[in-house]
């Protein structure tokens, strides 16, 4: 059944009482263009109150990491120490002055970071297995202390995020980072606790939700949610299997977690892994959606994706999209849906407010983004 373009606009209240306006969101995307302590730079500040301003629910912001370890980026934002705290209000001030609710994405980068952004120390992971790309380094294997820290390290990102004013953190278990190292049998080949097989292989990230939901219990003062990013494949060989994640869905949904986000890059897109055209997002919708609400996303750029998108999950996150166009949401309000940039501009880059180091980043990137003159 065809969707009606108002549900789109029809508000939401999550189980932790927090109400968005309507079901789009914009996708967690890094910036780079931090300044050197790990704070968030005026041309940031810009860019997310821009596109908070264009009417989306919620802004889910660049992952932050939450050690100086887990950094994984050039110029990345932090919430790794209380000094960052100012930083954080800044950039979710700048998002509620928008009109949206503001939802910071944490995370740890593990093997995907490397030891020039560590400023010379060996990047950190659930086994020292290296990622298979060109360039990786061999990971250091966690202690089980250095474990237990790091799940703490997410509890006190949150409780900076609460104090930052921010109304939900997302937990960046997906695209290959930290928490999916513990989940993926190609990352992780521990044999105590924290390693074996799926279930065993659940206990860190469900160990960082239990550590942040505490956080929550304990200084939220206001609806605070928390959501849960996961990839629901690798291609690795052992590698996390749909099987293996649609396991995963349902333990994060016992847990009581307020969404989940699939982090894929089609929405209606089949396996990565093997021969299978059925969407990732469908499967785990059918799975797990009566129980908590499933942000999908993926190539969503046309207001007849995303409607045909929302026939199937309560909400989208659009990347490309908003980027390309800052005003999507406002333009589909005013019915000037024809008026959709559906590329990058160049000739439009003064009206775009993207920080200058993420325009450089894109542009620089063969094939990444459909960009015109
Ligand atoms: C510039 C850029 C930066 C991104 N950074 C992040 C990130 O920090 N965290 C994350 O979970 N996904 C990140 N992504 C992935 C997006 O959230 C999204 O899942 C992906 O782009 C597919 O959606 P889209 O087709 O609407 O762009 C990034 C994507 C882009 C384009």
């Amino acid at each position: 059944m065809a969707i009606k373009i108002d549900s789109i606009f029809e508000p939401y209240t999550f189980t932790a009482g927090l109400k968005v306006e309507n079901r789009v969101m914009m996708a967690p995307m890094t910036t780079s263009s931090s300044d050197a302590n790990g704070d968030v730079t005026d041309d940031e500040l810009k860019y997310y109150h821009r596109r908070a301003k264009s009417g989306v629910g919620a802004v889910i912001t660049a992952c932050a990491h939450v050690e100086p370890l887990g950094i994984g980026f050039p110029n990345a934002f932090g919430a790794d120490s209380d000094e960052r705290i100012e930083s954080l209000a800044r950039l979710a001030d700048a998002i509620h002055e928008g009109g949206a609710k503001a939802i910071l994405q944490i995370y740890h980068a593990g093997r995907m970071s490397n030891s020039k952004l560590l400023n010379g120390e060996q990047p950190i992971s659930a086994s020292d297995i290296p990622s298979v790309r060109p360039n990786a380094e061999t990971p250091r294997e966690m202690s089980a202390a250095e474990i237990e820290e790091s799940i703490r390290a997410f509890g006190e990102a949150t409780r900076r995020a609460i104090k930052a004013g921010f109304d939900g953190v997302e937990i960046h278990g997906a695209n290959t980072y930290l928490i999916q190292q513990f989940f993926s049998p190609h990352s992780n080949r521990r044999t105590d606790k924290w390693g074996g097989d799926v279930m065993e292989r659940m206990a860190f990230p469900l160990a960082v939700v239990e550590s942040i939901q505490e956080a929550v219990a304990k200084y939220a003062e206001k609806p605070f949610v928390v959501g849960y990013r996961l990839s629901p494949e690798e291609r690795e060989e052992p590698g996390i299997t749909m099987e293996d994640t649609l396991k995963f869905a349902a333990a994060l949904a016992d847990k009581g977690i307020d969404y989940l986000h699939a982090s894929v890059g089609k929405f209606f897109g089949g396996s990565i892994r093997e021969e299978d055209s059925r969407s990732r997002v469908v499967m785990l919708q059918e799975h797990v959606g009566d129980r908590i609400p499933v942000i999908g996303v993926g190539g969503l750029q046309t207001v007849d994706q995303v409607k045909e998108a929302l026939d199937v999950t309560p909400f989208v996150s659009l990347g490309h999209a908003l980027i390309m166009d800052p005003d999507w949401l406002l333009k589909v309000k005013k019915s000037q849906e024809q008026e959709i940039y559906q590329a990058l501009y160049l000739s439009k880059k003064d009206e775009l407010d993207i920080p200058d180091d993420l325009w450089d980043t894109i542009v620089n990137i063969p094939g990444w983004f459909k960009i015109e003159d």
